[in-house]
């Protein structure tokens, strides 16, 4: 049974966004003591090829504006199966970010490169992190290395719950 299981994990593509908010485009530019030398172009080719590897489908999208991330958001339902992302300065303000992660209803990862803890003190709060399944901080770009790890095991165990119902249902 298990085996099984296994092998129809294996052949359901997942598709991922990654969503970046504002002043990530200057990655490899701003504060390098804090966020390192590493582009943000970069840090996706990274993603991509870990998600090729994987068999995932994966989209970039970067805003510097609230409601454009919102809209992307809004345009993951139906459409992908987990979200990252990095709020950037909208985690510890936006409201309306938080609340359209948790009008999709999708598994989201909140990822940031520097360790907010260790900031100053109005980063120590996020308004996203608690309808997220997972934070992931401090690490600088491995950290979304660790976030598609981590996305992978969500889905391969929401998927193998799906099986697992239908599997009910039919016996
Ligand atoms: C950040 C942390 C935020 O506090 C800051 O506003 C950012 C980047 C990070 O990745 O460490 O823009 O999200």
């Amino acid at each position: 049974m298990d085996k099984i299981v296994y092998k129809l994990q294996k052949e359901v593509k997942m598709k991922i966004a990654v969503i970046q908010g504002p002043n990530l485009n200057m990655l490899g530019i701003r504060e390098k003591n804090i966020y390192g030398p590493m582009k943000l172009e970069d840090i996706h080719k990274q993603m991509k090829t870990f998600a090729e590897q994987n068999r995932i489908e994966i989209e970039f999208f970067q805003s510097n504006l609230e409601g454009e991330i919102i809209d992307r958001i809004q345009e993951c339902l139906g459409d992908v199966d987990g979200i990252i992302i990095n709020p950037a300065g909208y985690t510890h303000t936006s409201i309306s970010i938080r609340d359209a992660i948790s009008a999709v209803q999708l598994p989201t990862i909140e990822v940031h490169l520097s360790n907010i803890h260790q900031r100053e003190e109005f980063r120590h709060k996020s308004l996203i992190a608690p309808v997220c399944a997972g934070q992931i901080m401090g690490m600088g770009p491995f950290g979304y290395h660790l976030a598609m790890v981590g996305m992978t095991q969500i889905l391969n165990e929401v998927q193998a719950m799906k099986q697992a119902q239908m599997a009910g249902k039919q016996a």
